[in-house]
């Protein structure tokens, strides 16, 4: 390290407070720019995609999250935020860069493709022409921080010192704003007390309110992020299994939720049982975990996350096999499917549980008609030859079965009359367990769900 390098602290240039960059402008790092400028931080988003960084830069989000569209156009308008897929641009305006780029599962493998987080660090290592501080954000398998790190160093400018942090993010789709404007923890991965400086006057908002900042190394860092996911995971799939036990004995599985829910040591939240998780984070996260803990030679270890993914993929198959027993044949019938995105409040389809059962009674071949109410265009795009329309009404119309599969507020809050002329047949199954089954009896439905025993069927034990 030369002397200019070690005694120059990374300080902005022109204002008091740090510019931000963040490299990766899908889910979160849209969500992470336009957080930081409400903030009031000049930040600089940075993509490969000229068509996403024009959109963003005119105001407008590539997809659909709570109140994201609001902040963005503020902040776009202000000229607090900006957007480029210059990186030189990126380089020479930022103190801070966080890489929010994605670790998308590998084609045909379960391991994390890390060919985009190890583009961008290289890119803006090489790009920085003052010190500064590379934050990762993305999901990765532990240990490639430090690998990162060691990257960035070999990439510098001479004379610029480049610092390097891990702090995983854990928004949630839905209340991505929320969840990084006011996150429940903060962690930081580091061993460079100039990251940790940084990152609190970065945070200092939350940090105000007594927001837990974990400072720690690289690898925990990494892991908190993959073992929060699997722990979610795992709580979802617990529910399950016990789906496929209430499913053959009888028994309530809501209640049963919410007796051990009761537990303050197990907590209701996470216990929802129904078609199972998906989305671009659990399905793939836990996989990842698997392959990297099979890499470190640790195969057996992280093995129970293979069956938390075969009880979250058998519940796909449970909700066939009830349409089947209701309907037989399924040439030339008529289903309604409520709901495609992996859950409420989103319109992201991917790994989504609803569309893949979708998918599966289209080719089985039944006619398939679809309402979702953010996301029938980007489920069209995996499945052009579903029927798609715009309302429950449509959806239902002449159905011989109804399927509700994603909990939207307009799904859960719907009552038997409000459907019941509409249809072929009365018959529905709540793929999330959020119908009264009593009242859909009473107004003369066949009623199925998942964790609910099948009337007139012998239970399997003595
Ligand atoms: C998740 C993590 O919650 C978040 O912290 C991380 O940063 C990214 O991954 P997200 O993918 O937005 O967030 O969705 P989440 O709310 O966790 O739900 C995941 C899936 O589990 C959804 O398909 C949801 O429908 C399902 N789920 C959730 C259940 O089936 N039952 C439940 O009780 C809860």
């Amino acid at each position: 390290m030369t002397a200019r390098e070690a005694g120059h602290p990374i300080r902005p240039l022109s204002s008091g407070r740090p510019k931000l960059t963040v490299i990766g402008t899908g889910y979160l790092g849209a969500t992470h720019a336009a957080s930081m400028a409400e903030l009031g931080f000049e930040v600089l988003g940075v993509d490969v995609d000229p068509v996403k960084i024009d959109a963003l830069s005119r105001g407008e989000l590539p997809f659909y999250e709570p109140g994201l569209s609001e902040l963005l156009r503020k902040h776009t308008g202000a000229g607090r935020l900006r957007f480029t897929t210059s990186m030189e641009e990126a380089g020479v305006f930022g103190d801070v860069h966080f890489i929010a780029v994605g670790t998308p599962q590998k084609a045909g493998e379960t391991s994390a493709d890390m060919s985009y987080v190890t583009a961008a660090v290289s890119a803006i290592a090489a790009a920085a022409t003052r010190n500064s501080l590379i934050v990762g954000k993305s999901t990765v398998p532990v240990g490639s921080a430090r690998a990162l790190n060691a990257l960035a160093q070999q990439h510098k400018r001479q004379g610029v010192r480049i610092e390097f942090a891990w702090n995983p993010e854990f928004l949630r789709e839905g209340f991505a704003v929320e969840d990084t404007l006011r996150p429940d923890r903060l962690v930081v991965g580091t061993d460079s007390p100039e990251a940790d400086r940084l990152l609190r006057e970065v945070y200092a908002d939350a940090l105000s309110r007594d927001t837990p900042f974990i400072l720690t190394d690289f690898e925990t860092a990494e892991l908190v992020k993959v073992a929060a996911n699997a722990f979610l995971a795992t709580k979802i799939s617990f529910i399950n299994a016990f789906s496929e036990v209430t499913e053959t004995v009888g028994g309530d599985i809501r209640t049963l939720a919410d007796a051990i829910g009761y537990d303050a040591r197990i907590g209701r939240r996470f216990l929802n049982a129904g078609v199972g998780f998906g989305g671009g984070c659990l399905p793939k996260d836990i996989r990842a975990l698997q392959a990297r803990i099979g890499e470190l030679g640790l195969e057996r270890t992280m093995s129970f996350l293979d069956e938390v993914d075969k009880i979250n993929l058998r519940r796909r198959d449970r909700v066939v096999h009830l349409v089947e027993e209701l309907l037989g044949d399924m040439n030339g019938k008529r289903i309604a499917v409520l709901g495609t995105s992996f859950k409420p409040d989103s319109d992201d389809v991917r790994d989504s549980p609803a569309l893949d059962i979708a998918g599966r009674l289209y080719t089985a071949g039944a006619e398939v008609c679809v309402f979702d109410p953010k996301a029938n265009e980007n489920s069209a795009k995996r499945f052009p030859r579903l029927d798609y329309v715009d309302s429950t009404e449509a959806a239902v119309s002449n159905a011989d079965v109804v399927l509700l599969l994603t909990e939207w507020r307009t799904f859960k809050d719907m009552k038997p009359g409000d459907i019941e002329d509409l249809v072929k047949h009365r018959r529905i199954i709540d793929g999330r367990n959020v119908l009264n089954r009593v009242d859909w009896e009473n107004a003369g439905w066949t009623f199925r769900a998942l964790g609910l025993k099948v009337p007139g069927r012998l239970a399997d034990v003595s």
